[in-house]
């Protein structure tokens, strides 16, 4: 199960490229959202992500399958045990709250394989355009956890690991400028 999802380690510079954006998927590409889909989303079961031993993960972006392309995938538990699926092509920021949090416990990438500590300053709302599979023109709002977990996965597209963004002098915001979550 899941033999044909090879994540990249963070140590690849495959990691760093600009992603190219997608005119069209193969089929094969189709299957594999498909599959990354059935992936974070068991991961985030507990029993499932046990049985087949993956480490949790609500999101992945192409690059981290060593796909050059701008095709990001979040599977966002919105209640317990109930989930969303969002597969963006071409993805873009097209606006964003002034508003900055920060997640708590700082974030983690499944291509990161050991934890970071420090916390990323994200825009607390965004509103994201893209694609989806079939072509049709996309407009997501999304806020809390699931505009950082937007922001994380397109950064992805751009090179960029969450960790780059965590000001290394000062890691933690304790001065109220950002409201952790
Ligand atoms: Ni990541």
């Amino acid at each position: 199960m899941f033999k044909n999802i090879n994540i990249l380690d963070e140590k690849d510079k495959r990691l760093r490229k600009i992603s190219e954006e997608v005119t069209i998927l193969s089929k094969e590409e189709k299957q594999l959202i498909k599959d990354i889909i059935k992936f974070l989303t068991y991961s985030q079961i507990e029993k499932l992500a046990e049985k087949y031993d993956l480490r949790p993960g609500m999101g992945l972006a192409f690059p981290q399958v060593a796909i050059s392309k701008r095709v990001i995938i979040i599977v966002y538990e919105y209640e317990e045990g109930k989930f969303d699926n969002y597969v963006v092509i071409n993805p873009k920021i097209i606006s964003h709250s002034e508003e900055l949090i920060a997640a708590d416990t700082g974030e983690g990438c499944l291509s990161v394989n050991r934890d970071v500590e420090g916390h990323v300053p994200r825009f607390a709302r965004v509103t994201v355009e893209g694609y989806d599979e079939d072509g049709n023109k996309i407009h997501i709002r999304s806020r809390e956890e699931l505009s950082i977990a937007f922001q994380h996965e397109i950064d992805h597209l751009n090179g960029i690991l969450f960790y780059d963004r965590i000001n290394k002098k000062k890691p933690f915001i304790t001065d109220g400028s950002i409201r952790l979550i």
